[in-house]
């Protein structure tokens, strides 16, 4: 390792950026946001420094560079883009032992400027040696989309805390195993929710609980897993898979979203019982309830969105009600996921200003569908767990006024590589469905289908097509 990493407080610390383009004011505006006083000398200042001038952020010199200038500085950055100007600003700096960075010249340079993540107070640094910076940027863009955005928040919280944990545990390796608990525990995941007044409450019984070895009670989050495609899991999704110590899964997961999830989390599909039958709901519920109680931090898993025909509602209810801190995190629905897959847009300016997503599963009550309604013109219509029932979908539409030449789709495992989309008139529904391979389908019916990346450019649409997409 050739360069050391160190963190440098800059609060009220003199430093000079010279330059006067955006690269100077992103690195002057960063310095500013540590409470450093910053001066920028440039020639040829732009919008952006005048501007954080006048807000009273940085000084501003609109004058040539001279040596002296890096007097005294706690650090300098030359962010000039001319390579004579740069190479002066450097030499000036070395000469008198100030710290420089030198804006795409490593050569030039003292010390490097990192890609930094900022969740303060935890921050976290990445340096390819000047080696390579876009490939530090890449890293830090993996560790953003690692970290939640309100960690920072989480470290004050812990911090607020750590009095009273020294106080109570006694013995140093008492508290790093507080604390490494923590850190993957329910009363964080409550802090990370914005749930800080619940968090608090909690972590104050947790301190003053007689048995310390009896478990904490866990955390269900209901997670939508999106349509499919693992990289339509939302990141909250991905973070909290890989923190998971027991996944509650749907037979519609597949294996490629759960080889995101930790490796050792034990993962248990209630879609299908050995003997075919998915488990009962009461029996997930108190599937959920129990691991919460032993102090685990649950996953219910569900494809699309929890909120979306996933009975998501319920189980929430039924652990609210027995106490248990249940958060859900959204996921992309069926709906959206496959009309994006198909190119289909579900509104669009004068064809359709109405979205309806029904389910036409013969127990969710089809028949008290408002067919009148749903059979308008202007309208896109969504049917969810309607394989079944597509001859009496278009039956009740036609019936009730759509035109039978209505263009429909049927999309099958949309988003996954097996997708198949199939398209033609409403009349034709049943039969869309009968080449349809298997797989969970969504039905979309409504003039919008018509524009479809499988029929846009075509004058007249195909009376059948089968389109796979990868
Ligand atoms: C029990 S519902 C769950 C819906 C889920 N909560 C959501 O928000 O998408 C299952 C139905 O969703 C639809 N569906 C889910 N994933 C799908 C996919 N990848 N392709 C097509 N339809 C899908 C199908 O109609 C399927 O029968």
């Amino acid at each position: 390792m050739r360069h050391f990493p160190l963190f440098l407080d800059l609060h009220g610390r003199d430093v000079l950026v010279v330059g006067g383009g955006g690269a100077a004011a992103r690195k002057a505006l960063v310095l500013a946001g540590c409470g450093a006083r910053v001066s920028v000398v440039a020639e040829r200042p732009d919008e952006e420094l005048i501007e954080a001038a006048v807000g009273g952020r940085l000084r501003l010199h609109p004058r040539p560079f001279a040596d002296a200038d890096v007097e005294g500085r706690t650090l300098v950055v030359s962010a000039t883009e001319e390579a004579g100007l740069d190479a002066s600003v450097s030499a000036a700096a070395r000469a008198r032992d100030v710290p420089i960075n030198v804006v795409d010249r490593p050569a030039l340079c003292t010390f490097l400027w990192p890609a930094i993540v900022d969740r303060d107070p935890l921050t976290v640094a990445v340096c390819s040696g000047g080696a390579a910076p876009v490939l530090a940027r890449s890293v830090r863009a993996r560790i953003e989309a690692m970290l939640p955005a309100n960690l920072g928040r989480l470290a004050r919280f812990a911090d607020s805390f750590r009095a009273a944990i020294k106080a109570t545990r006694i013995s140093g390796p008492a508290r790093r195993r507080f604390w490494e608990g923590f850190f993957e525990g329910p009363v964080a995941a409550q802090v990370l929710a914005g749930d800080e007044r619940g968090a608090r409450e909690r972590m104050l019984a947790t301190i003053n609980r007689r048995d310390q070895a009896a478990p904490e009670e866990g955390i269900v989050h209901l997670v939508g897993a999106g349509p499919g495609d693992p990289e339509l899991l939302t990141l909250k999704a991905l973070r909290l898979l890989q923190h998971a110590d027991v996944i509650v899964h749907d037979r519609l997961i597949g294996p490629r979203i759960l080889d995101y999830a930790r490796r050792d989390a034990d993962r248990i599909n209630v879609g299908k019982m050995p003997g075919s039958h998915a488990v009962p709901q009461d029996q997930i519920n108190t599937l959920l309830l129990r691991h919460a109680r032993a102090g685990r931090h649950v996953v219910r898993l569900k494809g699309g969105d929890p909120f979306v025909f996933g009975r998501g509602g319920e189980e929430r209810d039924f652990l609210l009600r027995h106490g248990i801190h249940v958060e859900v995190v959204p996921g992309i629905t069926a709906a959206t996921g496959c009309a994006a897959a198909a190119g289909i847009p579900l509104t669009l300016r004068g064809e359709a200003q109405t979205l309806n997503i029904v389910t036409a599963h013969a127990e969710n009550g089809e028949s008290e569908l408002d067919w009148p309604a749903l059979a308008r013109v202007g309208r896109t219509l969504c049917v969810y767990m309607g394989a079944a029932a597509a001859q009496r979908i278009a039956e009740r539409l036609i019936e009730h006024g759509r035109d039978p030449e209505t263009p429909a789709a049927v999309i099958v495992n949309g988003t996954l590589p097996e997708q198949q989309i199939l398209t033609g008139p409403l009349r034709e529904l049943a039969a869309i469905l009968g080449d349809a391979g298997a797989g969970p389908a969504l039905i979309v019916v409504g003039e919008v289908v018509r524009r479809a990346a499988a029929w846009a450019g075509s004058a007249e649409p195909p009376r059948l097509m089968v389109a796979a997409v990868n």
